[in-house]
């Protein structure tokens, strides 16, 4: 992990150095204790707020330096708006700016959780913390030189000042696991392909035993066995052989069926034969995002013990164009035993998780199957970088990630699968296509492939995260290429609906 920082929490007591950071409204008021540390200085803030044309609306900030009457040689007033319309996420996005304050002074600070009406709640004050963390993440494990010989800091001191210690702590023992799990996403994301190809990626999910998470792996010989030709196909061309890994935790009641993930993990994708074009190539070291989400989120639940049976499975592999790599024209036989015409190479995270998807239904029964993959740029095309496109055969699972979506700020918006798609699929050679052929409604043909292989009708999610998982949108809570997206999502949907 790579955030450096040592955070704590602590009572109210004014930091004798580095940065202060405080909260007011949109009327300039602070609470009681924030105001009693500020003393004087409360005035400065004031003109400067005038000088400034800071007014305390939601996400602002004003910065004094050196300001008489307080040790600290920074202070900075981030405004809240108005108290009242505070939401979950908005006291993780507050955490966010806190801590970016802090990087930007380079020195230990503390955070005041208060709020002229006194202090933040234990939930609100945790959200706030794990903020700071979520903003404090940076991937530089391979940066040797640093701008101006400035050195950063071996780690920083960051203190949670808040009203009832105890309780903040507790609260935050599961915002905090949960943040490891996105760390977790957002490092494998950021990892290139030269380090992180399949077999080094299964490796690293062994980590997750020590928080209890049984993992296996499967190798090529076992894929064999089990008939998975649709994912074995698109490894052939590597130099790298294909692994799946499957990732369990048992924390519900004994015997009941578990919610089941499920990662496209391509490790790096050249597009294969029909390889892609040179621009931006370097951004398909990203194409297992889906597959480190799934590992961010099993760490999540298993280090918090969730009451609730998961299980996690990737299908790793890397798509090459080398000399036993597939062709277009290819026909290769599926786990479930449709076969499919290979049409064109680039189309192959649908082929990983059709395999992925069959054997997770059968093997495990699953109440819920929820997929994630960075699987078609036309869900760029349509929904941007904001929302990931979702998929689904069931309603009340997709009404319930829409409400986590809204609450955690990792919006997911549904769009359609219908069979008046499927005749886009149909293939002069196999049971099927792999692609529609052309461009129009690409996302869609490519739900309504996947679809096929969802053995047994098990209620069924397909979130496509191609526009949300890296080369991600810079919020006050990521500054990282890789987003870690989903981790806070599904593990928000286990808290609220499955584990009573
Ligand atoms: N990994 C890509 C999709 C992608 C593109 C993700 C850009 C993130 C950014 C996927 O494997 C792919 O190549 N999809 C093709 C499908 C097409 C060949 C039917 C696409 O979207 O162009
Ligand atoms: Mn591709
Ligand atoms: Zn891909």
């Amino acid at each position: 992990m790579t955030d450096r920082l040592k955070l704590s929490f602590g009572p109210f007591t004014a930091p004798a150095k580095g940065i202060l950071v405080v909260f007011c409204d949109d009327g300039l008021k602070f609470g009681g204790a924030t105001a009693k540390t500020l003393g004087s200085a409360a005035g400065l803030v004031v003109r400067a707020a005038k000088a400034e044309h800071f007014t305390g609306k939601n996400g602002t900030s004003l910065e004094l330096i050196m300001p008489e009457g307080l040790k600290a040689g920074r202070l900075a007033v981030i405004g809240v708006g108005k108290v009242a319309d505070l939401k979950s996420k908005d006291f993780l996005k507050l955490g966010g700016i806190a801590m970016g304050k802090l990087s930007a002074s380079a020195t230990d600070g503390a955070v005041f959780a208060e709020l002229p009406g006194g202090a933040m709640k234990a939930e609100q004050a945790a959200d706030l913390a794990q903020g700071v963390r979520l903003r404090a993440y940076k991937f530089d494990r391979y940066k040797t030189k640093h701008k101006d010989d400035e050195k950063p800091p071996a780690s920083r001191n960051v203190t949670i000042a808040v009203g009832d210690v105890a309780a903040v702590r507790k609260a935050f023992a599961s915002r905090d696991v949960i943040a490891d799990g996105v760390v977790i996403a957002r490092d494998l994301v950021n990892e290139p392909a030269n380090v992180l190809y399949p077999e080094e990626f299964a490796r690293r999910t062994l980590a997750l035993k020590k928080v209890g998470v049984a993992v296996e792996v499967l190798d090529v010989k076992a894929m064999t066995k089990l008939g998975m030709g649709a994912l074995l196909g698109v490894g052939q061309g590597s130099a790298r052989d294909s692994r799946v890994v499957v990732m369990r935790w048992d924390g519900g009641k004994k015997g009941e069926a578990p919610l089941a993930f499920i990662g496209k993990g391509v490790c790096f994708d050249t597009g294969g034969i029909s390889i892609k074009p040179a621009a931006s190539m370097e951004d398909m070291k990203g194409d297992m995002a889906g597959a480190a989400c799934v590992v961010g989120l099993m760490h999540a639940l298993a280090a918090r013990k969730a009451k609730v049976n998961a299980v996690g499975l990737i299908g790793l592999v890397e798509n090459m164009p080398g000399g036993n790599a597939q062709r277009p024209g290819d026909i290769v036989k599926s786990m479930s035993g449709q076969t499919i015409e290979i049409i064109n190479t680039d189309a192959e995270g649908r082929l990983v998780l059709a395999d992925v998807l069959w054997y997770a239904a059968k093997r495990f029964k699953p109440k819920f199957m929820v997929d994630l993959a960075t699987l078609t740029g036309a869900i760029i095309v349509a929904l941007g970088q904001e929302y990931a496109g979702m998929f689904s055969n069931d309603n009340e699972l997709s009404h319930r990630l829409h409400q986590v979506g809204e609450a955690t700020g990792e919006l997911v918006w549904r769009m359609p699968l219908n069979p008046v798609y499927d005749k886009m699929l149909d293939s002069k050679f196999a049971d099927m296509k792999h692609t529609g052929g052309t461009r129009w409604g690409g996302a869609i043909t490519a739900a309504q492939f996947i679809q096929r292989f969802v053995a047994d009708k098990t209620p069924w999610v397909h979130l496509d995260i191609a526009g949300t998982a890296f080369d991600s949108r810079q919020t006050d809570i990521n500054k990282s290429w890789g987003s870690g997206w989903g981790v806070r999502l599904l593990d928000k949907l286990v808290a609220d609906y499955y584990e009573k």
